[in-house]
């Protein structure tokens, strides 16, 4: 439709069926029964109101979306259709990894490629749009929404974030379709007080604006369609209804003009937050701040129209989210062809097809990291006799949260798999291992498959506790009081204390939770089909006590580095590093920096730096590595971390040989925000730090003149 099509449809709607446009509702509200019970009665909706509404969540398959878009519409005076929406967050029927692993790899071709795959399986199925990306930053293994993170770097994941909106939004390359993204929550829900969901966020404008804006804009200048805020305070006051928030920040100083949509529940949340005396306030506070939809709350429904009528608010406020909405509903074509390309024969053969599947263990391989492998562990050898225990041995488990349409039939247990490749691979049952002492005698290597469960993780899940159960740290001491040599291959959708973990096994493999191929590639990376290279993105803290914590540290004015008393920045039972940081993992190939050239050391504001940078790989193993490079500024207007991320490069080297690659210094890394939020440059020195591993970086102090 052309856009004077469009101002032409919203001067002939009606005031109810303009806020009609504004609510989000559940499929089950269009089932005859839930008129008299259930969510209908919950919301005091009537049939009327849900013949209105102007989109659906979380309902998806062909067949029951094209019969409700079909119904709608005939029952429709203007023909405006259905939107629909689903959480489509690391994959919709084949499960990718969680995020947070996917994140990992520090690929942004290969997100893009998931979010493309996934996007594609959500269209043949009648879904619209994806509440996905999740631009929020994390690093509080405590709150169990850090899954659907990319972790704990804001250059990692505004390049992540680009690419899952380049993926999911993606037209003609695997089929013409059209599919839109929703970034999620703005902002800051990723620094919830002590990692409890739903918290209280009490945050700078500067650090905002300095570690977290940048990575929803990033979605927005790659062309996001749709922003949700978040469901949690800034500044001391909800995000839905936050207009410094939402219209000075993200509509004006972002230049964000798509659809703002509440989170679940969000708008009559604003009571519980006792910033509206009821629904009705909370409908004008929400609207004031340019939310467009409430998603799940008869808040708009009942409340807008009387607001419009006592001119508490102007219509005028209405008809720009209305005019958002329908723009957003023709950007996907819907008025010219409402039902997209489902239930055709393309459709059939594509969800769950043998292409998908392959990227997902492509993906799946890229995610794991290896935590630790003392004297070469690994890779093992088929011929070798292996015990396998643990409790996440024999479950289909395996997705991970948020994975709602994913496939379960698809998913092999690691048992199953593990079983049907080697012969020489043996299983005992995990709560009866304290009987079968003299047969685990006959192994001396175990790899014991543990950590959390899917259900630990994810929304609402939150602990205080990120150790493992008693009974898994107890098993594993046992083990190691008989002398095995122990594999431990992680699940979890957080980081974990793995002190003592790391105390008795031999080799660690992170494996978050890797989708409907996790079987497949754990194995291929154990026994070395597959050489890992995912790196860690949010650091794992070696007691509960030091979250929230992230790499990006600050100097303090009393650093443990400068003590010359007790008196400094420290905790007196443990030290201030994590277990295993950001940026560390591991290949079989043990590959190494062996040379760094800088071309210059000195800069002005309008020249760059070219580094070239030389990797070795000594190995049998051709692998893949992640090159990281790191700036710190060693003077400033305001505190800066001492090493923040700037650029990484992933690469390819063959077995027994090197490559060379070049990274490049410019400004913009060199930039930061001071107290008055003013992007500045100083001129001086900084420090470039560039590795492979956090651990062992190469310095160097260039001068920007
Ligand atoms: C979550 C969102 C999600 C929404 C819809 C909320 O509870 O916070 O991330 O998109 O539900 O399912």
């Amino acid at each position: 439709m052309k856009q004077s099509e469009i101002i032409e449809l919203l001067k002939e709607m009606t005031v109810d069926e303009k806020i009609g446009q504004l609510v989000q509702i559940t499929g089950d509200f269009f089932n005859e029964e839930s008129q008299i019970t259930g969510p209908m009665e919950n919301m005091n909706l009537q049939k009327e109101h849900i013949s209105k509404v102007g989109s659906v969540i979380g309902l998806i398959g062909s067949q029951k979306v094209q019969e409700l878009q079909k119904d709608y519409l005939e029952n429709s005076r203007l023909k405006i259709p259905l939107l629909f929406m689903s959480d489509i967050i690391h994959g919709t029927n084949t499960i990718f990894p969680i995020p947070l692993a996917l994140s990992s790899a520090f690929c942004p071709e290969l997100v893009e490629n998931v979010a493309k795959y996934a996007a594609k399986e959500a269209y043949l199925q009648g879904c619209n749009i994806t509440f996905s990306p999740m631009a929020d930053l994390a690093y509080d293994a405590r709150w169990g929404r850090n899954m659907e993170t990319s972790g704990e770097d804001t250059y990692l994941s505004s390049q992540l974030m680009k690419a899952y909106v380049k993926g999911y939004q993606q037209k003609d390359e695997i089929g013409n379709y059209k599919f839109l993204s929703c970034t999620k929550h703005f902002a800051g829900y990723g620094l919830v007080q002590s990692g409890r969901d739903y918290n209280t966020v009490d945050v700078s404008k500067r650090f905002l604006k300095e570690f977290h804006y940048p990575i929803y804009e990033s979605a927005i200048k790659e062309g996001t369609k749709m922003m949700m805020s978040a469901f949690n305070t800034i500044n001391s006051i909800p995000a839905v209804a936050n207009k410094e928030l939402l219209i000075n920040d993200l509509r004006q100083d972002m230049d964000f003009d798509g659809v703002i949509i509440s989170d679940w529940g969000a708008i009559k949340e604003l009571t519980n937050h006792q910033v509206a005396k009821d629904d009705k306030e909370a409908a004008k506070l929400a609207i004031q701040a340019t939310t467009d939809i409430d998603m799940m709350t008869p808040c708009y429904q009942h409340n807008l129209k009387k607001l419009i009528e006592e001119k508490q608010i102007e219509e005028k406020l209405l008809d720009e989210s209305v005019l958002r909405i329908l723009n957003l509903k023709n950007d996907l074509g819907l008025f010219e062809n409402p039902y997209g390309q489902i239930n055709t024969k393309e459709a059939n053969e594509f969800v769950g097809c043998n292409e998908i599947k392959k990227l997902a263990l492509q993906a799946a391989h890229k995610s794991c990291v290896l935590l630790k492998n003392n004297n070469n562990i690994l890779p093992l050898n088929k011929n070798e006799k292996i015990l396998i225990v643990g409790p996440l041995v024999n479950t289909q488990d395996l997705f991970g949260s948020w994975s709602i349409y994913g496939q379960i039939k698809d998913v092999q247990t690691i048992k199953e798999y593990f079983e049907s490749q080697n012969e020489n691979i043996h299983f005992m049952d995990y709560n009866l291992i304290n009987n079968q002492i003299d047969e685990i005698s006959s192994f001396d290597k175990v790899i014991y498959f543990g950590g959390e469960t899917q259900e630990e993780s994810g929304e609402a899940n939150s602990k205080v506790d990120i150790s493992l159960d008693d009974y898994q740290q107890k098993t594993i001491q046992k083990l190691k009081s008989l002398n095995k040599q122990i594999i431990f291959v992680n699940f979890s959708g957080r980081p974990m204390d793995l002190v003592n973990i790391n105390l008795h096994c031999e080799s660690i493999i992170q494996a978050w939770f890797l989708g409907t191929m996790t079987a497949q590639a754990i194995y291929d990376i154990l026994y070395g089909n597959v050489n890992p290279s995912g790196k860690l993105t949010m650091s794992f803290p070696k007691s509960v006590g030091q979250c929230p914590i992230s790499y990006k540290e600050f100097q303090t004015g009393r650093p443990v580095s400068k003590a010359i008393d007790n008196y400094v920045s420290k905790y007196i039972d443990e030290d201030n590093e994590p277990l295993f940081s950001f940026g560390e993992g591991l290949t079989y190939s043990n590959a190494k920096i062996k040379e760094v050239t800088y071309k210059k050391e000195q800069m002005h504001e309008n020249e760059t730096i070219d580094i070239e940078i030389e990797v070795e790989n000594n190995s049998d193993y051709d692998c893949e590595e992640i090159v990281l490079l790191y700036v710190n500024d060693l003077v400033a207007k305001v505190i800066r971390p001492l090493k923040e991320l700037k650029q990484f490069k992933r690469i390819n080297i063959k077995a027994k040989s090197f490559t060379k690659l070049k990274m490049t210094i410019d400004k913009s890394m060199l930039e930061y925000y001071d107290q008055n939020c003013q992007l500045c440059l100083d001129k001086g020195d900084f420090e470039i730090l560039i590795g492979l591993n956090p651990k062992k970086l190469n310095k160097k102090i260039i001068t920007l003149k």
